[in-house]
């Protein structure tokens, strides 16, 4: 059966706007973020600690986060792609942080200019340190299905780099489909080798960006096999710098509409979600791709 809740991980203002051409003044950031947690979104991925010549649209990331870290009942995850990246996640008093792995080398070089081994490497004292501080650590790993250089990604490779980070304390995983390219079936499929691996449903969340329109589809096969966290980007903005394929992320409007039409609670109030994103569409100047949004907005 399917859960009778789901938790969405909103990556909008993190995995949207890292990709967005022009630079966006913090001061909307921030406004973004608290609309989305007056839309009932508890868990908003505010920004990444990474090397600000990676991605110049993020360099803001000392100024933003303590703009918007005293919003209550809110868990504000950040990125941090090394211990450069946890201390200065960790000055700011971030109480969650997630590292980011690939399940291939040719993303693992374009994205941390590192091999696949050496990324693990910087990630481990990464992880440990904060365990330690009480951090809750989420590991994403990126190109679970399909990668740009490399092609069809099979599941043994991602299960090793899932029980990896699994190994090394990491709280949660979250399966990412960096490019958008898979189908349910692969779905079902990686689902079912990590649990023989050992990694238990509870702890995996999925990441689909929207490509190919199936994002939904995956999702919903997810949802079948267990999983209860899901993630999502208002308004469907995103994509990643470093592989040209990709596009937004699952719509978290898309995402929301589909939960509850199945009776699935998310605590997400779907008109001022929308509300906001169509307030950043103006932004950002061009509209949102979220169909659910487009509806909505022109009733
Ligand atoms: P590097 O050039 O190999 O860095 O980049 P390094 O370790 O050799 O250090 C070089 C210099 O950078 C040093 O300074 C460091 O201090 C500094 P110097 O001593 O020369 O003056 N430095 C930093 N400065 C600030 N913050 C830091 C930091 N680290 C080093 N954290 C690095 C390696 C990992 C830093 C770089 O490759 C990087 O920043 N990559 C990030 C790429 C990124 O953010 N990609 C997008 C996020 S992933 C994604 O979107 C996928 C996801 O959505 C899931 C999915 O869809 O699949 C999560
Ligand atoms: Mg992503």
């Amino acid at each position: 059966g399917l859960p009778a809740r789901v938790r969405i991980h909103e990556v909008g203002a993190r995995d949207g706007l890292q990709n967005e051409k022009t630079a966006v003044p913090t001061a909307v950031k921030a406004e973004f973020i608290r609309r989305l947690a007056g839309a009932g979104l508890t868990t908003i991925e505010a920004t990444s600690f990474v090397h600000p010549k990676w991605v110049p649209q993020l360099a803001d990331a000392e100024e933003l986060f303590p703009q918007v870290s005293d919003l209550p009942g809110v868990a504000l995850p950040v990125l941090v792609p090394n211990r450069r990246g946890l201390d200065r996640a960790l000055a700011l008093g971030a109480g969650r942080v997630a590292v980011f792995a690939s399940a291939t080398e040719s993303f693992a070089r374009a994205n941390l200019n590192r091999t696949l081994d050496e990324s693990l490497a910087v990630f481990e004292p990464v992880v440990r340190q904060a365990k330690d501080q009480g951090v809750h650590v989420r590991g994403y790993v990126s190109m679970c299905f399909g990668d740009p250089w490399e092609g069809a990604v099979p599941a043994y490779q991602v299960a090793r780099v899932c029980t990896a980070l699994r190994d090394m304390g990491c709280d949660e995983l979250s399966l990412g489909d960096t490019i958008g390219v898979a189908t349910a079936g692969q779905v079902r499929e990686l689902l079912a080798l990590l649990n023989d691996r050992g990694v238990p449903t509870e702890m995996i969340g999925v990441h689909f960006h929207d490509t190919y329109g199936q994002a939904l589809a995956n999702t919903l096969a997810a949802l079948q096999h267990g999983v209860t966290t899901v993630d999502a980007s208002a308004g469907g903005l995103g994509g990643c710098p470093y592989a040209k394929s990709a596009t937004g992320n699952l719509a978290t409007e898309d995402l929301v509409w589909m939960l509850h039409g199945l009776g699935i609670a998310t605590g997400v109030d779907l008109g001022r979600l929308t509300a906001t994103s169509v307030w950043m569409a103006e932004q950002l100047g061009r509209p949102s791709p979220s169909r659910t949004v487009r509806a909505l907005s022109h009733k």
